[in-house]
This record gives structure tokens, C-alpha cells and sequence, in this order.
């Protein structure tokens, strides 16, 4: 049930405030984030809104438009294994923090697909702590803010993410992508450098179970390889040192370090490719990505695998899954003028083949997450 936009209890007669967070896609670096290496995500024209009114009392009410539920909780609650975690973990995190006193009402809902892939948690997550500072009056700088959501969605939801995604939806900047280096978080803008390529997103519509528990497991595995190598993280690790060393390990922690030790040298041609707009080069690239999610960490899927082939053949400049994988969503970068027509046959084909209706659409390069101001207001959005 919707919450009780009237409430007696409500604090504010000036009405709701608007808060907005992105969706992202990853370039390329997958799995590489919670290995202490380089990613390359790029937030998109896509958003979780939430709607928020302040309560005086410690008590959040949220709704979402797209899962049409409600829950009701303390600033500080357990979790109870539904959507509402998310907002659990953050307020409770706000709280312990000092940061919240009042509750609220939040409204939300999504221009961006829910669990495919473009992660709707992290957007969830950042547009609800923005919204319950926003109540409270408070703010946290961006960093903090990402660590504090990654952190929420460990013991929440219990997903042991990297910092990729909170990192990029608070830190993104409209018309460019992001190198991140996630182990000393220095980070740098990328424009995309041909105004006559645009990235298309084509979502499978498609969710494996047990990703979560598979995602943790590639994270042990890592951890093991690490271990076994005797170093504090496969980011220490270079391809020669690998291959040199490789035989120290079983399968299949040997296939998921060397993906992670081989992505990692991927992302760094990747940025220089790009940079001197080297379309050749980064379609390899991202083929030399897919290619070793699907063989050697495992994490891609028949729908996945389709898509990308099919891109690869109707003349995408670059194709490959993006995000965690088992399901979710394919990236491509396509000629301008041919994005329409691409997405179409796209379409066709995937329906052909799975008889499902992909969502295909094209994405720009968006800001990070903010409050979204009224129009005509100073610094509005
Ligand atoms: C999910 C996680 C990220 C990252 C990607 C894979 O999106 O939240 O931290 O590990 O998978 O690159």
C-alpha cells in the first residue's frame, strides 16, 4: 500500500522533495572491483527517483511504484530478506552514525530496470541515504557515502559487492566515463571521444537464481587464489607472474584468477584505446572480456552470450555482458546512424530465439546522484 502522503504526522506542508540516482553500465573491468583492480563504469540517463516527506517520528514508510509494496520500519531495524533491505541497511547505517533522527515517507520509483544488471541496488541505496540526509538536514561527501551504501548491501541484502557501483553513481559526471582504480580510489574522467558512436544497452530480461551466492563464491575463489599465491590481493598479480605461477593453483580458482589477472591489463589498453578513439582495439577488447567471463570466471549465460554474438554480427563496434552477470544486461557501441536499426534487429533476433522482448534502448553518459531541484530554482537540475 502506498504510503500516507497527509499524514498527520508529516513535518512539512511545503510537499515532497525529489532525489535521483543513476544507473550504470561497466565499459569494461568486470569483477576486477573487490580484487583491488581497475573498472571502467559510466553512469546512464536511467534512475531510481525517491520521493521523500519527513516524519517526526524515528519511523520510514516506503513504496515502491514498480514492485507495488510497502514496508514499515524503525530507523534502526534487522533485516528481513525483501527489497526493503536495501533502505533497511541504510537507515540503520545513518543511524548508528548519528545522522538520522526523524523518519519519513519514500516514494519510489524507477526509469531504470530493476535487477538487471545496471545496478538498480546501488541507485536504490544512494537516492534513499540522499533522501533520509536530505530529511534530516545532514549531508556526507561522496566517498563516505558510497562506502557507507556498499557496506549496507554487505550485511543487508549480504551481497559482498566491491565498491564499483556506489562509487560510480556517486562520482559520475554527465558526458564521461570513469577509470577507477579500487585500490586507491584514484579515479579519472574519460569523455567518449566520437560524438558519432553511441552505447546501447540491451537488457535480457533475464535473472538466474542464486547470482548472489554464485557472486560471494567467485569472491572466495579470488581470495583463495590470492592466498595461494601469497599475495594480499590478485591486483599484485601481472599476466607473466601469473602464467609463471599458475600451476600453484586448482581449477577452478587458476581460470577465475587469471580472468581477473588478464581484466585488469584489459582496462588499462581499454583507456588508451579509447582515448585515441581506437574503435578496432576496443572491440577486441571487449570480446577478449566477454570471452573470458563466459569461459573462464563463468558468470555469463546462454541469453548473455546470444546477444553479444548477434552484436558482434549486425556491426557493433563492441559488445560484451556488463555488471555481475547470470542474466541482466549486454552493452554495444554502434554507429549513430545505425543505432535504430540495430536495436530493432536486435530485437527480432533475441525474440526469435528465446521468445522474449529484450529491452534494447541507447544511454548517455549521466551525473551523479543529487536531489532534484524545481525548476527555475538555482541550482536545479
Ligand atoms: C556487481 C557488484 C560490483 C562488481 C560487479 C562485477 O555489480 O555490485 O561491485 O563486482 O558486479 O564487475
Amino acid at each position: 500500500m502506498r504510503p500516507e502522503r497527509n499524514s498527520e504526522t508529516a513535518l512539512s506542508q511545503s510537499g515532497p522533495r525529489l532525489f535521483r540516482a543513476p544507473g550504470r553500465v561497466n565499459l569494461i573491468g568486470e569483477h576486477t572491483d573487490y580484487n583491488e583492480g581497475y573498472v571502467f563504469p559510466q553512469a546512464i540517463d536511467r534512475y531510481v527517483y525517491v520521493e521523500a516527506l519527513p516524519w517526526a517520528e524515528p519511523v520510514i514508510e516506503v513504496w515502491s511504484e514498480e514492485l507495488n509494496a510497502s514496508a514499515r520500519f524503525e530507523l534502526q531495524s534487522a533485516a528481513v530478506g525483501n527489497w526493503s533491505d536495501y533502505a533497511r541497511g541504510v537507515s540503520a547505517l545513518l543511524r548508528v552514525r548519528g545522522l538520522l533522527r526523524h523518519g519519513g515517507a519514500l516514494r519510489i520509483r524507477s526509469t531504470l530496470p530493476l535487477g538487471g544488471g545496471l545496478s538498480s541496488s546501488a541507485a536504490l541505496e544512494v537516492a534513499v541515504a540522499l533522501a533520509l540526509l536530505g530529511l534530516n538536514g545532514k549531508q556526507l561527501p561522496p566517498m563516505e557515502l558510497a562506502r557507507l551504501c556498499q557496506r549496507a548491501e554487505h550485511e543487508y541484502p549480504k551481497m559482498r559487492c566491491g565498491i564499483m557501483d556506489q562509487f560510480i553513481v556517486t562520482h559520475a559526471q554527465e558526458g564521461a566515463a570513469l577509470m577507477l582504480d579500487c585500490r586507491s580510489l584514484e579515479h579519472r574522467q574519460v569523455r567518449l571521444p566520437d560524438g558519432n558512436i553511441r552505447l546501447v544497452v540491451a537488457n535480457t530480461m533475464v535473472k538466474h537464481e542464486l547470482a548472489a551466492s554464485a557472486y560471494n563464491q567467485r569472491r572466495r575463489e579470488c581470495e583463495e587464489a590470492a592466498r595461494l599465491l601469497g599475495v594480499s590481493s590478485l591486483r599484485d598479480v601481472t599476466p607473466g607472474e601469473f602464467h609463471a605461477k599458475s600451476r600453484l593453483l586448482p581449477e577452478p580458482v587458476r581460470s577465475r584468477a587469471r580472468h581477473i589477472v588478464e581484466e585488469n591489463a584489459r582496462v588499462l589498453f581499454f583507456a588508451q584505446a579509447l582515448e585515441r578513439g581506437d574503435w578496432r582495439e576496443v572491440g577486441e577488447l571487449m570480446a577478449e572480456s566477454h570471452d573470458s567471463l563466459k569461459n573462464l570466471y563463468q558468470v555469463s549465460c546462454p541469453e548473455l552470450d546470444f546477444m553479444v554474438d548477434a552484436g558482434r554480427e549486425l556491426g557493433s563496434l563492441g559488445s560484451r555482458m556488463t555488471g555481475g552477470g547470470f542474466g541482466g544486461c549486454t552493452i554495444h557501441f554502434v554507429e549513430a546512424g545505425q543505432a535504430e536499426g540495430f536495436s530493432a534487429e536486435l530485437a527480432t533476433r533475441y525474440r526469435r530465439h528465446f521468445g522474449i522482448r529484450a529491452q534494447i534502448f541507447p544511454c548517455l553518459a549521466a551525473g551523479a546522484a543529487c536531489e532534484v531541484l524545481p525548476a527555475g530554482s538555482a541550482s536545479g537540475t
